[in-house]
């Protein structure tokens, strides 16, 4: 089966900061696939604007070699690459000053959807947006797209969304939060949605816990700076964490329509508690001899900071009353796995002595790798000699379940799309945003307050011991990671 591919409208794309590493590993590479499956018209142009001085030979030979090395995209055929760079201009300017925006405005058309890619460090966020509004470069149609992180607490998210505001309407605020644009993530709403059979097991009756776990090998190497001032918390829960969760618990919005999704995702936030200081575990990864350690790769002996970090949370409304969300998020851990595991209650009169081998159901939504959906049941085990049970699962490989597929590969070049067709159901909304930092600001100002150590956990572990402990002290374990 060849998924369909719907071309966009026309459009100028600017990509300032195209130089960066947003911007070479997965903006450009996201756009060469859409134009390679055919979704980019004729009529599309990339503009990509950074300070560097480069003539076109330059540009090219950047954007060449960032196609060719790209892990997104299967070796690009050199004919596809030319025809791709056809639509390339390059604009060398420094958009933090008013003078140089005169450059860029002589590259754009009027009749045609104008998109702002801003591919910078969020520092620039704000007078970008400012720049572009004052320059008359923007107009009433144009769309900025921002990526995370948006601000580093509640106040700055506030003066970055104020600022967006002043030049821009809501609606043509883009705020990209990549966990959206992934394949399984829109897949939760598919199956919450467009199915009529998980609606009446979705709540407290039917649910004992959920799981959210995004579990990464890789530590913090080259963006240690970065992340030593965030930590797992500001750099994972504050968005990907709490979009899944949202994704998860929301109420079914009346419509699939950008608000009406949105408005169901905040009203999750809003409902979330504040969390109790003894369900919250922080580990940061060091190994005993020294190496493989956070500390070291960061260039900070005394950091603090959480690189893991695993929570019990409450969300205070009927239907999950009774039912905890644990979240656990870390870097350096044993296995790259992502996933949302729904976990079913027993049956309310088991027949059969445990003994004989029952687990209870689940349903996990597989994030990455091999993005699918598995459901875990019990079934006799087959054969004479006793009755015994055994666990097996009905198992929805997307890469098996669908062939050919034309999907994007990765979530920017769907988001991009999105942008430019005015699609923001998968974009975060300026208070969802705020509402996720006013629940998050809370936990971490009493780490800061009690200037509180994280737990040290081994490289290439589950993570810290209390985490595990998190959950067996409720007779609940975490699903293995693989
Ligand atoms: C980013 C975080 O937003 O998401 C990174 O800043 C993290 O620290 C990354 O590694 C994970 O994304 P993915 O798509 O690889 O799961």
């Amino acid at each position: 089966m060849v998924s369909r591919v719907i071309p966009v409208d026309e459009f100028d794309l600017v990509i300032i900061g195209v130089t960066g590493d947003l911007a070479l590993r997965k903006i450009l590479p996201g756009l060469f696939h859409r134009f390679v499956v055919g979704q980019m018209p004729s009529g599309a142009r990339i503009i990509g604007s950074a300070r560097r001085e480069m003539d076109r030979r330059g540009f090219e030979s950047m954007v060449r070699e960032c196609l060719e090395n790209s892990e997104e995209t299967a070796p690009p055929k050199p004919d596809m690459v030319e025809n791709f760079l056809d639509c390339m201009v390059y604009v060398s300017m420094d958009a933090t000053e008013e003078g140089e925006w005169s450059k860029l405005s002589t590259e754009l058309r009027s009749d045609v959807v104008r998109a702002f890619c801003l591919s910078v460090s969020p520092a620039l966020f704000e007078v970008i947006a400012l720049r572009l509004n004052a320059s008359g470069v923007a107009n009433s149609d144009s769309r900025i797209i921002v990526e995370k992180p948006f601000g580093h607490d509640l106040a700055a998210a506030q003066s970055l969304n104020k600022s967006l505001l002043v030049a821009f309407e809501e609606s043509q605020i883009y705020r990209i939060d990549h966990y959206l644009g992934k394949e399984t993530v829109q897949n939760l709403m598919a199956l919450r949605f467009a199915n009529a059979l998980w609606e009446p097991l979705w709540n407290s009756t039917h649910i004992d816990h959920v799981q959210i776990t995004v579990a990464e090998t890789v530590g913090v190497s080259g963006r240690g700076d970065y992340y030593d001032r965030s930590g797992a918390v500001r750099d994972m829960v504050q968005n990907h964490m709490l979009q899944l969760l949202c994704l998860t618990a929301m109420e079914p919005p009346a419509k699939f329509e950008p608000d009406a999704v949105r408005n169901e995702k905040v009203k999750v936030i809003a409902a979330l508690e504040a969390v109790d200081e003894h369900d919250i575990v922080r580990g940061q990864y060091g190994a005993r001899d020294g190496h493989d350690c956070y500390q070291s790769d960061v260039h900070n002996a005394a950091s603090k900071t959480e690189s893991f970090v695993a929570m019990k949370l409450r969300i205070g409304n009927w239907r999950w009353a009774n039912t905890p969300f644990y979240l656990r998020t870390g870097k350096k851990l044993k296995a790259r796995s992502s996933e949302v595991a729904i976990i079913f209650r027993d049956p309310p009169h088991m027949i059969f002595p445990k003994s004989i081998g029952r687990k209870s159901n689940s349903l996990v939504i597989r994030l990455q790798p091999d993005e699918g959906i598995e459901l875990h049941n019990t079934i006799k085990e087959p054969g004479p000699g006793g009755f015994r049970l055994m666990n097996t699962s009905l198992d929805m490989t997307f890469a098996s379940a669908v062939n050919e597929v034309a999907v994007p590969q990765d979530a920017y070049e769907r988001l991009i799309m999105d942008v430019i067709r005015g699609d923001q159901t998968l974009f975060m909304r300026g208070d969802e945003v705020e509402a996720a930092w006013a629940w998050v600001d809370p936990v971490i100002a009493r780490w800061e307050e009690t200037d509180q150590s994280p737990e040290i956990y081994d490289p290439g572990s589950s993570g810290p011991e209390a985490a595990l402990a998190l959950m067996h002290r409720e007779g609940r374990r975490w699903r293995d990671l693989g």
